[in-house]
């Protein structure tokens, strides 16, 4: 039986370039460099432990792990390693790892001689559903995430399903959370397709919204389905260590309160929230806090102004689609947040 291998191209002009979702594909990293470059610097972390050889010259660039490595640290890091090897314009940069590498790396090669080429090789699921997708690119600064970057499109992405078999378990299900919100986003009945079909849909889908609004104008943003709760929890993580939720844990938590703030609104049936339910808990996701949190607590964070209490932004579901809907009053989002949480200790 022949392997499943997709190619998927995000159509962005003279800036497009190619997906490849298939097994054991990173022994072909060689064949996706263009034949100019002169260079490469592959830039990944200890832990990934994917080292392909390359014919043309090369060095192996190590940077650290988890989000406090994505910092303007390792961008001047990286940018006097790639100054001492002599890289220039004709250069590129491959990034081997998830999406704190690409997001890092990619970064960086924005940045280098005011850009150069950068190529993906995502290797946890998170990353080749969403990270490695879009030319997101950037760090974090002490006050917040993602603050400082750019958009800049790869010249390929690799999403080897075969790298997800060493991903620990809990690094998976973070990549099951991204997943599930495609279910809602066009991709009905996803959770019930083999592993490497359900990340070509999901990439299919992303690289729709990425060439409809590369820049996140508008539609690009429903690809935060789920997260105004998701980042509110995380938030709080911070602190309160009974909410120690990875991101895309967060986010299928995040899912069902939309689907029930939806519902609430008159926007959409109970069935379709039983739809979440289902897709959420398929994956094996956490549908629900475990502890109750002080809902002003919650809104605050999702105001991201703890002084203001006017209105709310979510992405909601209805017949017709996922939408931005703005000005939600905060009095409704509490209700509901109030029986969310119902019956929990805390
Ligand atoms: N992760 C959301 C986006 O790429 O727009």
């Amino acid at each position: 039986m022949s392997r499943f291998n997709q190619k998927i191209v995000v159509n962005l002009g003279d800036r497009s370039y190619p997906v490849y979702v298939g097994e054991q594909l990173v022994r072909d990293l060689a064949q996706h460099i263009p034949s100019d470059v002169g260079k490469v610097a592959i830039v990944t972390q200890e832990s990934v432990g994917i080292l392909p050889e390359l014919e043309i010259p090369s060095a192996v660039v190590y940077m650290g792990s988890g989000e406090h490595a994505k910092s303007l640290d390792t961008i001047a890091m990286l940018c006097s390693r790639f100054a001492s090897m002599g890289m220039n314009r004709r250069d590129m940069v491959v990034a081997i790892g998830g999406g704190v590498v690409s997001d890092t790396a990619g970064f960086a090669a924005a940045s280098f001689h005011r850009g150069i080429r950068y190529g993906t090789v995502a290797t946890t699921l998170l990353s080749q559903v969403d990270a490695a997708i879009g030319g997101k690119t950037g760090v974090n600064l002490p006050e917040g995430k993602n603050l400082v970057g750019a958009f800049w499109q790869p010249s390929f992405v690799i999403c080897d399903i075969s790298s997800l078999d060493s991903l620990p378990q809990r690094e998976y299900l973070c990549g099951l959370g991204e997943m599930a919100k495609y279910a809602f986003l066009g991709a009905e009945g996803l959770e019930k397709l083999p592993l490497v079909e359900q990340v070509a849909m999901c990439v299919n889908i992303k690289a729709q919204f990425v060439e409809d609004d590369e820049r996140e104008g508008d539609k690009r943003a429903l690809l935060n389905y789920g997260h105004t709760l998701a980042h509110a929890i995380e938030a709080l993580g911070f602190e309160d260590s009974r909410l120690d939720f990875r991101h895309g844990e967060a986010v299928a938590i995040g899912l069902i309160f939309a689907a029930k703030l939806a519902h609430r609104m008159g926007r959409i049936s109970s069935q379709r929230v039983l739809d979440h339910y289902r897709v959420v808990e398929s994956y094996g996701l956490p549908s629900r806090l475990p502890v109750k949190v002080e809902p002003d607590l919650v809104i605050g964070v999702m105001s991201k102004d703890k002084k203001s209490f006017g209105t709310l932004t979510f992405v909601l579901d209805s017949p017709s689609g996922v939408e931005v809907v703005r000005d939600i009053d905060v009095d409704l989002v509490r209700e509901v947040l109030v029986e969310f949480m119902d019956g929990l200790s805390g």
